[in-house]
């Protein structure tokens, strides 16, 4: 049932999850229903790898066409690659890679970033009742991303090409002001954070690993600083409800929590790797049932 086994032939697309461990991920679930719900001639695997280079080198073949890359190998995947999407290429890090029919080549893409801005939108969107036209719901806001490291790039990158004010707070100075710079956003440290209002409707993103299980009782920012935030975001996905979601709750914020993320990276992957658009409802059963 996970693997669509009546429906693999020859001409059956090969695709995968690129991770040590991998055997308890969910993806597999998740991609194996969504494909075989639209249509699409693909299989998706868990792939137990250590050596990246040497993996994608041996399956040099026209039929093992994406992938998929997660812990430890979220930097490997990049050298891998024969092409790297710019958006990819400017955060300096891939999630998946695809191989283009027409010549083998393999595209690295950052899709992280994509699901992680499209559940903060999704969101937005939800809390203005509606859609503002065609213009991202993240266009003019102030925009604060906790954390400087790989997500907290992807989350400070995409917030930019929405239209945001980005404003980056790390607990290490030098590399919020590094990556402000690159974004043209402000810098400012954790600390001062905490007296941080300058306006009210502002969006917060944390990226950092602060308040993940099992240090369930820590946050990144205190209750008292939450108070003119009109969305909280947590990339943490365990627990679903971190102790800085609860607090921006109980301060009348909007949350957003890195399920979302997870479920809008699936969407975009699927629709990257298919070529058709992902069945969104689907998939979010098939994660529930399997969580
Ligand atoms: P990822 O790729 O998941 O973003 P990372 O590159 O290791 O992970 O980055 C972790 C981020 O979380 C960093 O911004 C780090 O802050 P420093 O630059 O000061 O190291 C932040 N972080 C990690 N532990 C933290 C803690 N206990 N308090 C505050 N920030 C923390």
């Amino acid at each position: 049932d996970l693997y669509n086994f009546r429906l693999i032939g020859a001409d059956t697309k090969v695709h995968g999850v690129i991770g040590n461990p991998i055997g308890h991920s969910k993806i597999p679930h998740l991609y194996n229903a969504a494909f075989r719900s639209i249509n699409f001639n693909g299989i998706y695997l868990p792939l137990l790898v250590d050596n990246v280079a040497n993996f994608i080198d041996t399956y040099n073949s026209p039929d093992f066409v994406g992938y998929s890359y997660t812990i430890p190998h979220d930097d490997a995947g990049i050298k891998c690659c024969d092409e790297i999407d710019p958006n990819a290429k400017e955060i300096g890090a891939i999630s998946c890679m695809i191989r283009n029919p027409a010549d083998g080549k393999l595209k690295g893409y950052n899709m992280d970033y994509l699901g992680a801005i499209a559940a903060i939108e999704e969101g937005l969107q939800a809390l203005n009742g509606s859609s503002n036209g065609s213009g991202s719901p993240l266009a003019g806001k102030l925009f604060v991303v906790i954390g400087a490291g790989g997500a907290g790039k992807a989350l400070a990158y995409g917030g930019k090409q929405k239209g945001a004010r980005v404003v980056v707070a790390n607990r290490t100075y030098d590399k919020a002001k590094a990556l402000a710079n690159k974004v043209g956003g402000e810098a400012i440290t954790l600390a001062e954070l905490e007296n941080f209002h300058p306006e009210e409707g502002m969006v917060l993103a944390n990226t950092t690993p602060v308040g993940m299980k099992p240090r369930i009782d820590q946050t990144p920012l205190s209750k008292n600083a939450l108070k003119n935030y009109s969305l909280v975001f947590d990339a943490i996905h365990t627990p679903k409800w971190t102790r800085l979601l609860q607090e921006a709750q109980e301060s009348g914020a909007a949350v957003v929590s890195g399920t979302e993320m997870f479920l809008n990276q699936a969407f975009v992957q699927v629709e990257k790797f298919s070529g058709s658009p992902a069945p969104k409802q689907l998939i979010r059963d098939v994660l529930a049932r399997n969580a």
